[in-house]
């Protein structure tokens, strides 16, 4: 323990940006990957008694700092801590002279969440267990397009309603899934195939309505999910028949115009591993990002206690799309624990297998977030029997949380 926080103390040590003192109405964060704890800035107002610096996180107005003509150090804490690219501070009423920005990487745990869904968080246990120990939730399935818009045009909002308000009464942020996702998309979508202006038109409807509608509440978007086969290739659906490859840019500009301070992601399963899958993937977001459409990308992580990456493996997979400038997410993980080994065995290399991915996630600062498919074993969308989450059935926490936890908590790199 004591070792790790020593190192943790020595991550402190903040980065010092060679700000020259000078007229500023515009800053730069001193680091522009990664999260960061906090900010302060040592400034005073120019050419006025008193200016104004305005700090935006992902756009929105996170904090005013007032300075006047002595020099004044200003301290801005930030909880839980954004990306440092998402950060803006701006002068307002007249010019900032600066001495020094400087910034502290986080250091604070990377949040955990976990998938939600409407039919279990009456359960008194559920919601209890759910509310100690989770940081965000993922819709499960409420917010898909064949549970929003059943038919053309009738939108049905009830139960997504009902669940972000669930999130939004316990100050939990909500990750919306998904916007598009190919195998839970109504039929009536198919049968436009033949006309693509019409595919288009939905496309476009569907985002701008779900973005639009709970832009407050939900600020972080799987954008489109699971759109690559395993060879790299286009996996077929509706929106894929009637548009080709584009349909995925498309919805990606929706969402931005529909919200652009809202994050956006692309999410994939089976691709935390270097594959082909992994490298078209890294392709079509490399695209993106350079058109300025994305902010992050999600690995969802449905693994084994026999297979799934190791620690360096998942470690290179994150460093490889953090290095584009995207967040990146563990964005549903279990893992499957079956086997014939003894039940206690299964269980600690299911601690092991959720540890490694918590400490890949940690090794590097762009990873945002870590979220798991479901809160205990017996809501897991995963064949009944099955025993893949961090809580049993009777809500008992098993080796996995406690490893997981502190893989997620642990000095980055360790
Ligand atoms: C699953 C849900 O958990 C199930 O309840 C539903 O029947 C099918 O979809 N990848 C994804 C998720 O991105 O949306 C899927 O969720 C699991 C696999």
């Amino acid at each position: 323990m004591q070792g790790w926080r020593a190192a943790a103390a020595a991550l402190m040590v903040a980065i010092v940006l060679g700000v020259p003192a000078a007229d500023a109405a515009e800053l730069r964060l001193p680091v522009a990957e990664g999260a960061v704890d906090r900010i302060s800035v040592t400034a005073r107002a120019r050419g006025c008694e008193r200016a104004l610096m305005t700090v935006s996180v992902g756009g929105r107005l996170h904090k005013t700092v007032g300075f006047g003509r002595r020099w004044r150090r200003a301290t801005i804490v930030f909880d839980p801590a954004p990306f440092a690219a998402d950060v803006a501070l701006a002068a307002t009423r007249c010019r900032l002279k600066v001495r020094r920005v400087t910034a502290v990487p986080r250091t604070a745990p990377v949040a955990l969440g976990t998938a939600v869904t409407l039919k279990h968080v009456a359960d008194e246990r559920y919601a209890t267990t759910l509310s100690a120990n989770f940081a965000s939730v993922t819709t499960e399935n409420e917010l898909k397009m064949d549970q929003t818009q059943p038919r053309s045009g009738e939108y049905r909002f009830e139960n997504a309603d009902r669940l972000v308000g669930w999130a939004a009464a316990r100050s939990l942020p909500v990750r919306g899934h998904a916007l598009v996702f190919g195998t839970q998309t109504p039929r009536w979508v198919w049968h436009q195939r033949q006309f693509p202006d019409m595919v288009r038109k939905t496309l476009r409807d569907h985002i701008t309505t779900l973005v639009r509608r709970y832009g407050d509440r939900v600020r972080e978007w799987d954008v489109v999910n699971e759109a690559i086969g395993h060879e790299g290739d286009w996996r077929s659906n509706a929106f894929y028949a009637a548009l080709g490859p584009e349909y995925v840019e498309e919805s990606f500009r929706a969402a931005r115009h529909a919200d652009p301070t809202a994050k956006l992601f692309y999410n994939e399963i089976g691709a935390d591993l270097a594959n082909p899958k992994q490298d078209a993937m890294f392709a079509m977001v490399g695209d993106l990002k350079a058109k300025g459409l994305i902010d992050g990308v999600g690995f969802q992580m449905h693994v084994s206690i026999h297979e799934g990456p190791s620690y360096e493996q998942l470690r290179a997979t994150l460093e490889r799309f953090a290095a584009l400038g995207l967040e990146v997410q563990i964005t549903e993980m279990d893992v499957d624990a079956d086997g014939l080994s003894a039940p206690e065995e299964r269980l600690a290399r299911q601690a092991q297998v959720y540890a490694d991915a918590g400490r890949a996630c940690r090794a590097v600062p762009a990873c945002t977030r870590f979220t798991v498919w479901g809160v205990a074993d017996h809501v897991s969308w995963l064949q009944p029997g099955k025993v893949p989450l961090l809580f049993d059935s009777s809500f008992a926490p098993k080796p996995a949380l406690e490893a997981l936890r502190l893989a997620l908590q642990s000095p980055p790199g360790a």
